[in-house]
C-alpha cells in the first residue's frame, strides 16, 4: 500500500471519529516451529503492548498476515534472511492483523521545522503585510475566545512561515546532490504551498485578533557543511516522514471539529497540500536509499528506531474552539497515534 493510500485511510478515520487503531502485533517463534494459530496468537498478544510510538495496547487479534524468518543482529536490528553478511539469530516473525489502542499522552514535532542545532526557530509575530482575504465570522464569540483563537493560529502561522526557509534548505540540498528535477519541482511548489498556509493563519489570527498579525524577520541559521545522502535521508525521515505526516494528522483532527466555513477552507488547503508534502519527504528518502545503498538505509533505521516523541501543545476542549479550528486533546492523540501505527510505522519497514 502507498503512502498516499495509508494516509487516506488514516485520515477518514480521524474525520469519522473511529478511537482504535488498526496495525499488526507480531510474535516471533524458534526457526523451526510454525506461527501459532489465531487462537493461541489472541491468547499472547491480547492485553501486551507494542514497542511503537505512542505506545499501544493490543485489544484483539485477526488472521495471519505474514510469517517471515528474519534475522536479529546484535543491535537488535531485524534483516531478511538473504540480507548478505549479517549474522545474527535467525527467527521466525509471525504477524497478524491487530486492533490497538493508544496507552499514554505522547505526539511528536509536527510539520517541517526549520532547526538549528537541534532547536527549532520560527520568527516573532512583530511583522505585517502576510494575511488574505480569510475571514472567519467572530459571532458568538467571546473576548477569552478570540484572544485564545488569535494565539492559536498565529502559533501555526509561524511554524507554516518558518517551514518556507526548511523547504528553501531542501531545495538547495536536493540540488546540490544531485537530485531529479521532479523532487526539485515538488520541493519548490511545497514551499509556495507553506507561504500560502502562513498568509491564511495570518489572516486568521489577525481576524480573531481585531489587529494585524504577522511574521518579522526569521533568524536563519547558518548553512552547515556538505550535505550527504544520509544526512538528507535521516533529516527527510525526521522532519518530512515523520512531521509532515503527523501535520496531516493534526489537520484531519482540526477539521473533525471545525464548523467555520472559512476556516474550514483554510485546514482542508493545509490537509491536502500537507498530505503531498508528506508523499514528498518519502519519495525523498526512497530516492537517496536507491542512490547510496545499505549505509543510507542503515542510518535511516537507526534514525527510526531513535526518534522519541515530545508531548503535543495542551489543546482546548472548549466547543466553541472547536468550531474555530482548536481540536481537543484527546483527539490530537487519537490522530497522531493513528497515524504513527497506521502510515509512519508500516511505511519505515518497507524503506528499511
Ligand atoms: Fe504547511
Ligand atoms: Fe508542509
Amino acid at each position: 500500500m502507498t503512502v498516499s493510500a495509508r494516509l487516506q485511510l488514516a485520515v477518514a478515520a480521524i474525520l469519522t471519529g473511529c478511537s482504535t487503531i488498526d496495525g499488526t502485533a507480531c510474535l516471533t517463534v524458534a526457526e523451526e516451529e510454525s506461527c501459532p494459530s489465531e487462537q493461541d496468537a489472541s491468547d499472547a498478544l491480547v492485553g501486551t503492548t507494542t514497542c511503537t510510538t505512542p505506545v499501544q495496547k493490543v485489544l484483539s487479534t485477526r488472521g495471519l498476515v505474514s510469517d517471515d524468518l528474519v534475522i536479529f543482529d546484535p543491535d537488535g536490528d531485524t534483516h531478511p534472511v538473504d540480507d548478505t553478511g549479517t549474522t545474527g539469530e535467525v527467527q521466525r516473525q509471525c504477524c497478524y492483523r491487530a486492533t490497538m489502542k493508544e496507552l499514554k499522552n505522547s505526539g511528536c514535532t509536527i510539520g517541517r521545522p526549520l532547526m538549528d542545532d537541534g532547536r527549532m526557530v520560527t520568527a516573532e509575530p512583530t511583522g505585517e503585510d502576510w494575511t488574505t482575504d480569510d475571514r472567519p465570522s467572530l459571532r458568538k464569540l467571546s473576548d477569552e475566545d478570540r484572544a485564545a483563537l488569535a494565539d492559536a493560529w498565529q502559533e501555526q502561522g509561524l511554524l507554516e512561515h518558518a517551514s518556507v526557509a526548511a523547504f528553501a534548505r531542501l531545495v538547495l540540498d536536493l540540488l546540490e546532490l544531485g537530485a531529479t528535477a521532479e523532487l526539485v519541482d515538488r520541493a519548490s511548489i511545497a514551499l509556495q504551498d507553506e507561504i500560502r498556509h502562513a498568509a491564511r493563519c495570518f489572516a486568521l489570527a489577525s481576524a480573531y485578533a481585531g489587529r494585524e498579525i504577522g511574521p518579522g524577520p526569521l533568524p536563519m541559521p547558518a548553512r552547515r557543511g556538505r550535505r550527504t545522502l544520509t544526512r538528507l535521508a535521516v533529516e527527510s525521515w525526521r522532519e518530512g516522514c515523520v512531521g509532515e505526516t503527523l501535520s496531516v494528522a493534526l489537520a484531519a483532527a482540526q477539521l473533525r471539529g471545525a464548523t467555520d466555513p472559512v476556516v474550514r477552507d483554510v485546514i482542508t488547503g493545509i490537509l491536502r497540500d500537507e498530505s503531498e508534502h508528506a508523499q514528498l519527504a518519502w519519495d525523498i528518502v526512497a530516492w537517496a536509499q536507491a542512490q547510496g545503498g545499505e549505509r543510507v538505509k542503515r542510518a535511516v533505521r537507526r534514525e527510526a528506531r531513535r526518534t522519541v516523541a515530545t508531548a503535543p501543545p495542551p489543546r482546548a476542549t472548549n466547543p466553541t474552539l472547536m468550531a474555530h479550528g482548536i481540536p481537543s486533546d484527546a483527539v490530537v492523540r487519537e490522530a497522531l497515534a493513528r497515524v504513527a501505527t497506521g502510515v509512519i510505522a508500516p511505511s519505515t519497514d518497507e524503506l528499511c
